[in-house]
């Protein structure tokens, strides 16, 4: 029988290496928890201790300011399983704890569909609907059926559709009302023969060589977007970073339209009411790609992704993100949001 997680909350604990910017903080309490009872026995310690609380999950989008004082609660809930599953189509059900990437991977290998464009995204599962993950054309919430969260206003845990994760881009529920759900358990629709989602430009060239989208498997649409991340991500274990610093923006078609004709190379999206811009295109165009300032820079081949090169601190590294929001609002009228979480 499991010891009561009370004795085994730990204090001082390093989080440095628990999170992908590697930025020096301390933990005044910390625990790592497995399952629900972990989990409320350590939110009634903390409600009895007067603790605030905060939830780490692969760390992979979170910009550590400075030391928590408070309980952080390390979400290692565990499990992969398949329920449902008829000659097409399959539910994948995982716990927050699980590596995203090998979910991805042991999904394609078992030869089904709609998550292999999220191959390589640092993180854990628990993580993914929060953001509402993406890249190469698809997100989380185009496969995401429905989401178990401990729901900390009504002290259990509650279901949660795809349409009650109020899914948007880089947004969602999670965000929407922070503090108030603890992602427990994921379940995600998947196929073995909805089509492949390949328009982005660099992915399509990748898969060039293999066979026509007839005979491709999702293991080799993955290891094509292995393959493009590769080029242009830098891996948070050789470069320290949190992927994307800043969400690319939405502006009313008006602005774009303007903007288009001042710099005719702006690269946009346009809808219907607004555009959205390549945040990246417009950091590059304002000098900053591969600019460094001491501990803490710019990626020289990705302009969105911030890097901690040597001890930075969050301070450094927020710093750094200001000034380039000035220079972008300054020259482009556009103001840049941080995407990943910051913990002051
Ligand atoms: N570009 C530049 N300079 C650069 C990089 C890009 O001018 O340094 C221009 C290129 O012209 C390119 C355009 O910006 O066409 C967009 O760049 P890219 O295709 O690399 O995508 P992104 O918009 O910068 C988004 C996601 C990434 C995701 C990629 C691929 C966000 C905030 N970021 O980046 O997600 O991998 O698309 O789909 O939406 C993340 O969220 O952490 C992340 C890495």
């Amino acid at each position: 029988m499991k010891d009561s997680v009370r004795n085994e909350i730990l204090e001082d604990v390093d989080l440095s290496a628990m999170t992908s910017l590697r930025l020096p903080a301390q933990a005044r309490y910390f625990v790592s928890v497995t399952g629900i009872s972990d989990l409320t026995e350590a939110l009634a310690w903390a409600a009895t201790e007067g603790q605030e609380t905060l939830l780490l999950g692969g760390g992979s989008n979170l910009v550590l300011a400075g030391d928590y004082n408070g309980l952080v609660i390390r979400m290692a809930f565990p499990g992969r399983r398949w329920e449902d599953v008829s000659e097409e189509t399959a539910t994948l059900v995982l716990g927050a704890g699980e590596n995203w990437h090998e979910a991805v991977i042991h999904a394609a290998s078992e030869g089904y569909r709609g998550i292999e464009n999220l191959a390589l995204i640092p993180g854990s599962t628990g993580a993914a609907p929060v953001q509402n993950i993406g890249a190469y054309g698809a997100e989380l919430k185009d496969t995401l059926v429905s989401v178990t969260a401990y729901d900390c206003g009504i002290g259990k845990p509650v279901t949660l559709s795809n349409a009650d994760c109020r899914f948007r881009y880089r947004d969602s529920l999670f965000k929407q009302e922070p503090g108030r759900y603890i992602i427990v358990e994921i379940r995600l629709g998947l196929s073995r023969t909805r089509p492949f989602t390949l328009g982005y430009g660099e992915l399509k060239t990748c898969l060039g060589d293999c066979p026509g989208p007839g005979s491709l498997t999702p293991l080799q649409v993955a290891e094509a977007v292995m393959t493009v991340r590769r080029r242009k991500l830098p891996d948070p274990d050789q470069l320290p970073n949190a992927g994307s610093f800043f969400k690319n923006p939405l502006v009313p078609l008006a602005h774009w339209k303007r903007l288009q004709a001042r710099y005719p190379a702006v690269v946009g999206f346009p809808g219907e009411s607004t555009a959205k811009l390549a945040a990246a295109w417009l950091i590059d165009q304002c000098g900053w790609k591969g600019y460094r300032d001491r501990r803490v820079g710019v990626h020289d081949r990705q302009a969105l992704v911030l890097i901690n090169h040597d001890g930075g601190t969050g301070d450094e590294l927020l710093a750094l993100a200001e000034r380039i929001q000035e220079d972008v609002k300054n020259r482009f009228g556009v103001a840049l949001e941080v995407e990943p979480r910051i913990i002051r």
